[in-house]
């Protein structure tokens, strides 16, 4: 068999190959159902760094309490932030919910059609720009998300790692260059699923590939070194105490502020541990700085991952009292919350582990 280069023959019959794939074996998704630029913007927002699976119940959820751009502009960050808990990546929500007021304050209520104009909203890059535009608009755009960088560095056999700023580059001619004039609602689709269905990360299903006779690793043999690996990045461990502190049935919460990491979600008192700082003597500290007293008790270490750090989370429970000399000062940042409520706040991923961990059904495990 003859196999077309990747180049100028391979770039039509790419896009035809793909097309024809994805009209047999396209995954029906709900924001596929129409073309309307709101409930595709926000599925591209919740796809950014979540899978399908995952996303699916949020996006059905977060689309019957908002229904339109008008809904969730007139909404609070709070209900947003509370619908999105258990989705990780938190600035997608408050993003979100800026980019709706601009949309509704500057543009009456409709999504520009164009790459550049979307881009300067809240959360939305180039690729996020690219996949609103070709879906919803049907206007040719490409899109280079994580899995579309996997596939191109296939297709081109790109001897680099695909986060360099080179490879970024020609990443993006090559996407371009691939994206076909017409049927581009259909082809951008179909090279996500491309991405998460056959040229997976792992064990590529190249045997029922539509693309594989214009993919050069394919053609060399060589898909299983592409992409070239990233020098790995040292992630470092942070430790933390958090304290589980009841006083009369209720437990200490509070808000995380709205700006910086997993702004304007929940948790349970907490420091970081410096290095090689004694456990119990910083819980102790924690503990007074509150205007608290009472004995304190480790229940376990809870440990979470985040991108750029782990955390591991030594976690303390105790029933407290107010220190004598500081009654009536409440802090504004704490409140106290019934064993119900705790459950129903949106708390971030890794105190949520906690509370599930050491508290069942309203019933304290200790
Ligand atoms: N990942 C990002 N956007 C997607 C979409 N529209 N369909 C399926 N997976 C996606």
């Amino acid at each position: 068999m003859t196999l077309a280069a990747p180049g100028p023959t391979a770039k039509v019959d790419f896009a035809d190959r793909l097309l024809a794939w994805y009209r047999r074996q396209g995954r029906r998704l709900p924001w596929r159902e129409n073309h309307d630029p709101y409930r595709i913007w926000l599925a591209e927002i919740m796809l950014q760094q979540t899978g399908v699976t995952t996303v699916i119940p949020y996006y059905q959820r977060f689309l019957e309490r908002f229904p339109n751009l008008f809904a969730l502009a007139g909404a609070s960050l709070d209900e947003v932030i509370a619908l999105w808990a258990g989705l990780g990546y938190y600035s997608r929500a408050r993003n979100l919910h800026a980019a709706a007021r601009v949309l509704v304050a500057d543009h009456g209520g409709r999504f520009p059609a164009e790459v550049e104009e979307l881009t300067r909203l809240p959360g939305i890059g180039r690729s996020t720009a690219g996949a609103i535009c070709a879906i919803a608009f049907g206007k040719r755009a490409p899109i280079l998300d994580g899995n579309v960088r996997r596939i191109l560095s296939r297709v081109y056999a790109l001897e680099a790692p695909v986060k360099t700023a080179d490879s970024d580059k020609r990443l993006w001619i090559w996407a371009e260059e691939l994206t076909p004039a017409a049927n581009v609602h259909d082809y951008t689709q179909a090279i996500m699923d491309l991405g998460a269905t056959l040229c997976t990360p792992k064990n590529p299903s190249c045997s029922s590939c539509p693309v594989s006779p214009c993919c050069l690793a394919f053609r060399l043999g060589r898909v299983a070194e592409f992409p070239v690996p990233a020098a790995p990045k040292n992630v470092p461990t942070v430790r933390q105490i958090t304290l589980l502190l009841e006083m009369g049935g209720n437990f200490l919460l509070r808000k995380r502020p709205y700006e910086g990491f997993l702004g304007g979600l929940w948790e349970f008192p907490n420091v970081p541990l410096r290095d090689g700082e004694e456990s119990t003597a910083a819980a102790r500290n924690l503990l007074r700085e509150l205007g608290l007293e009472g004995g304190l008790h480790p229940l376990g270490t809870i440990r979470h991952a985040y991108s750029h750090f782990r955390l591991a989370a030594e976690v303390l429970r105790g029933i407290v009292f107010p220190l004598a000399d500081k009654i009536g000062e409440n802090s504004r940042e704490e409140l106290w919350f019934a064993g119900d409520a705790v459950a129903s706040l949106p708390l971030h991923g890794a105190h949520c582990k906690i509370w599930q961990k050491f508290h069942r059904k309203g019933q304290a495990l200790w």
